[in-house]
């Protein structure tokens, strides 16, 4: 038998209790399942930081070809990619940032264009003075201040629209409900919500629904996903007006490592494209994502039966050896 060079990536993820994270993690396995040569190993933080930065020095300390790092927050995770980087191990920051520029390639949408977006969808579905009550992902997390940032610069030169209160939310549902309810008895009814995932956009529904106010305010999220429950159903089904697509960028961090083992030099930034989903163009989009589906499923159905023929054929040679005596 012959060795065929093999690379391992290791990749930190911040955590995997969401759909989106779960897409990632399945369109990097997809992609990996690609090329024989790779080897993937994913470690789940967990959402917690420590956790996160322990990952990251073991898979170091095993000697990873390449790292790939999805940070919980940009500042605390740092300087242990920094230690990577010092150790000679290329590294793929996706999704979320760290805090400067010691990394080899940072992959991911733009997310200060996803928050600019957002703000003039508000501006081009609305006439007269409008308030707008903005959720935001979780402090120190960087699509949380860039979308807060992207959004914040286009509302400031717009004076019919007026941010009349920001909730500080953590990407999870949970954190919307008991917030909202509060400013909900504090404010007027405001014309749109602006949340920074669907999962807290889901929440500020629910919350409005429990107030018979659904159809007055409009809301929108950030992700996009594809699937029950995901932003393209809770466009098709109304309850959210628009959605935001952010693309987990799974496949192509993996596609950009194994262009790294290759030698290749790749660029520093790569951005990954966005659009917006609302009434119009959600049938399109969902069909889109049918087919990709249904290419990823096929993917592992093949993968899977590779797997078991190999399997089938490394006993059978087990057996004609021991039969033949080698
Ligand atoms: C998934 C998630 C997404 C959000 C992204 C930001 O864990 O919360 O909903 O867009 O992380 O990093």
């Amino acid at each position: 038998e012959t060795e065929s060079t093999s690379f391992r990536i290791g990749f930190s993820q911040a955590m995997t209790t969401d759909n989106w994270r779960k897409q990632m993690n399945r369109s990097m396995q997809v992609e990996a399942s690609l090329h024989p040569g790779l080897q993937l190993e994913i470690k789940d933080a967990q959402n917690d930081v420590q956790r996160q930065i322990e990952q990251i020095e073991s898979l170091i300390e095993q000697g990873v070809d390449v790292l790939i790092v999805s940070p919980i927050q940009s500042q605390p995770i740092t300087p242990v990619i920094e230690k990577a980087m010092n150790t000679g191990i290329p590294t793929i920051v996706i999704d979320r940032k760290i805090e400067g520029s010691n990394y080899t390639s940072y992959i991911g949408a733009d997310n200060v264009e996803i928050g600019k977006n957002a703000a003039n969808f508000i501006l081009s579905h609305s006439n007269g003075e409008i308030e707008v009550v903005e959720i935001t992902g979780l402090k120190g997390s960087s699509p949380a201040y860039e979308r807060s940032e992207g959004f914040a610069s286009v509302i400031q030169n717009a004076n019919e629209v007026k941010l009349a209160s920001q909730i500080r939310g953590d990407w999870e549902k949970a954190s919307v409900k008991k917030q909202l309810e509060n400013i909900l008895d504090s404010i007027k009814t405001p014309d749109f919500i602006f949340a920074h995932n669907d999962r807290m956009a889901l929440g500020a529904w629910e919350v409005a629904r429990s107030r018979n106010l659904e159809d007055d305010i409009k809301i929108i999220g950030v992700d996009g996903l594809f699937g029950p429950s995901g932003g393209i159903q809770l466009v098709k089904e109304g309850l959210l007006t628009a959605t935001i697509l952010y693309p987990t960028g799974g496949g192509e961090a993996i596609k950009l490592a194994d262009r790294i083992l290759s030698g290749e030099n790749v660029p520093k930034n790569n951005i990954l494209s966005t659009v917006i989903i609302d009434s119009v163009n959600v049938d399109i989009m969902q069909n889109q994502f049918n087919r990709i589906n249904q290419q990823q499923y096929d993917i592992e159905k093949q993968q899977e039966i590779i797997g078991q023929q190999l399997a089938t054929y490394r006993s059978q040679s087990i057996l004609i050896k021991v039969m033949i005596g080698l």
